[in-house]
């Protein structure tokens, strides 16, 4: 059964990390506009940090995986083996699409972190580019709200229908 072999707890540790820190920049950066002007420092100022510590995560997993992390065989064989191993590769590509245009969004907008101090702009003033990148870093983290929904639906199926203790994989490390 899948289940009965996990991957090692660092890379347990990493993926709910990762999952935990996706879903809450994601929903925060849906509210900032809830809050009034005067507020919006603060939840926008959250989000460019959560994102740059979600960064620093993102590198340290992804050296993990390519070095000392436990590699698993597929869970299903065929075209459902392939399926998933397209939306793993598929999930790292597009966090890390997410993180650097947002990175790249931030490095033109010269936003004020907390009222404390302001971040330099690589391209004062230009508009196109601002708007752009953030059309850009918005897509992609919908495209990852997506992507990652289905990841999880394929997972709660193995575990609830499939009944292979799946899930285990990511959970017992
Ligand atoms: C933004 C959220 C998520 C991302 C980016 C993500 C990403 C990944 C990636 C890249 C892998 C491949 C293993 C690795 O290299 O670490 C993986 C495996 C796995 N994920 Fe997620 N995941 C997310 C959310 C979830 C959720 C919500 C669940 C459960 C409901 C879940 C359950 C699993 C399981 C069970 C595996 C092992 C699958 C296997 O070995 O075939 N993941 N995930
Ligand atoms: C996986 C990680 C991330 C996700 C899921 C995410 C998601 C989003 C979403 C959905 C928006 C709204 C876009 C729109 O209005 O069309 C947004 C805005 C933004 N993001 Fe991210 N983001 C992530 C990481 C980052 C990082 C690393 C930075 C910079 C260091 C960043 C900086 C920003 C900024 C400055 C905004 C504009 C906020 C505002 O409208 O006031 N994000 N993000």
């Amino acid at each position: 059964m899948p289940g009965n072999i996990v991957y090692d707890r660092r890379t347990v540790v990493l993926h709910w990390l990762t999952a935990l820190l996706v879903v809450t920049l994601w929903g925060l950066a849906q509210v900032i506009d809830f809050f009034p002007n005067a507020l919006r420092v603060y939840p926008r100022s959250t989000h460019i940090l959560l994102g740059v510590a979600l960064a620093v995560i993102y590198m340290t997993r992804v050296v993990w995986r390519a070095t000392g992390g436990r590699r698993l065989p597929p869970a299903d064989g065929g075209l459902r083996g392939l399926a998933a191993k397209a939306a793993h590769y598929g999930l790292y590509a597009l966090v890390l699409a997410v993180l650097v245009l947002g990175i790249s969004y931030e490095a033109v907008r010269a936003d004020n972190i907390l009222n404390v101090f302001r971040l330099p702009s690589v391209a004062p003033g230009d508009k196109g580019l601002r708007n752009l990148l953030g059309d850009w870093h918005g897509t992609a983290a919908n495209a990852v709200l997506i992507l990652a929904g289905l990841h999880a639906a394929a997972a709660l199926f193995h575990q609830f229908v499939l009944k292979d203790n799946l899930l285990h994989r990511m959970t017992r490390g």
